[in-house]
């Protein structure tokens, strides 16, 4: 295949991305410097203000659908709803996530279960969907998951939560090995604590603080610096990468 090159400005000019969880925190992030690149986007989010979320960032170019990633129903209907919208599918970013936090000897068959669902499942979900109108269309595309540091290293309490990421990393790779025939890159984003509501309150008082301090690059990260990984991995510029899990981190999983 001929190098055909990338816009260095990294525009992603009349793209359509679906950002899952796109009502706040990262997905929100993801979508302003999506639309800021030339993209339209359709918010897949839980939140039922989600509609008025999408007009208030951008009525032209972004559409809100109220969505459950756990509920099969839910999920074609939005995407259908985007595919009419905008006409086709060019990108999908997973971001819709939660965490429920607690020790191992005692964490709850439900916080276990729902953890699972929303996290792997509902991400699993949503790429099998997509992924095939993106295989129906016929002209590639970009799947960007949200994992998370805690896929690769142990955090406390983080049972659960690091178990549904670390899945996520290993379906991110059988993903990109699978789809690589129809030009398909899959990818994961593995950040640390970022400031968001998940992010602050999983964080909050003294163990955010003794955290910190074990970050080499010493503190916390900003939706906006998960963003600008997400709209690289959409660009043309990431064309060759693909199965690659991509730590943002502040150095805190190289000690
Ligand atoms: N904030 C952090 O510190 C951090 C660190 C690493 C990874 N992550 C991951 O990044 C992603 C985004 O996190 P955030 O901090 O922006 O969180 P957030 O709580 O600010 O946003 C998550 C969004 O997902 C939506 N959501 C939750 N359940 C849903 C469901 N069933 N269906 C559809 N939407 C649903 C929520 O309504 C919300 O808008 C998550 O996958 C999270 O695990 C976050």
């Amino acid at each position: 295949m001929e190098f055909k090159g990338y816009d260095t400005n990294f525009n992603i000019t009349d793209k359509v991305a679906l950002v899952t969880g796109g009502a706040s925190g990262i997905g929100k992030a993801i979508t302003e410097l999506y639309l800021e690149k030339g993209a339209k986007v359709a918010i897949l989010d839980l939140k039922e203000d989600v509609m008025d979320t999408a007009k208030q960032i951008d009525s032209e170019n972004a559409v809100g659908f109220q969505c459950d990633v756990t509920d099969n129903e839910s999920m074609d209907k939005a995407i259908q709803g985007a595919k009419e919208n905008f006409g086709k599918i060019d990108i999908l970013v997973n971001c819709a996530g939660i965490a429920l936090l607690d020790d191992a000897e005692n964490i709850s068959d439900g916080y276990w279960q729902k953890t699972l669902d929303i996290n792997l499942t509902g991400t699993f979900k949503m790429s099998q969907k997509v992924g095939n109108v993106l295989i129906k269309q016929g002209h590639g595309g970009k799947i960007i998951n949200l994992a998370s540091q805690a896929a690769v290293i142990a955090l406390d309490n983080h049972v659960a939560y690091g178990a549904s990421k670390a899945g996520v990393l290993g379906m991110t790779k059988v993903l990109a090995y699978e789809w690589a025939q129809f030009g398909i890159k899959v990818n994961a984003i593995s950040p640390t604590v970022i400031l968001t509501e998940l992010g602050k309150k999983a964080w909050a008082g003294e163990k955010g603080e003794k955290a910190k301090k074990e970050i080499p690059l010493g503190r916390f990260g900003y939706p906006e610096e998960v963003a600008a990984i997400a709209l690289f991995l959409a660009s043309d510029a990431s064309n060759l990468i693909t199965g690659e899990n991509i730590v943002i981190d502040g150095g805190n999983t190289i000690k």
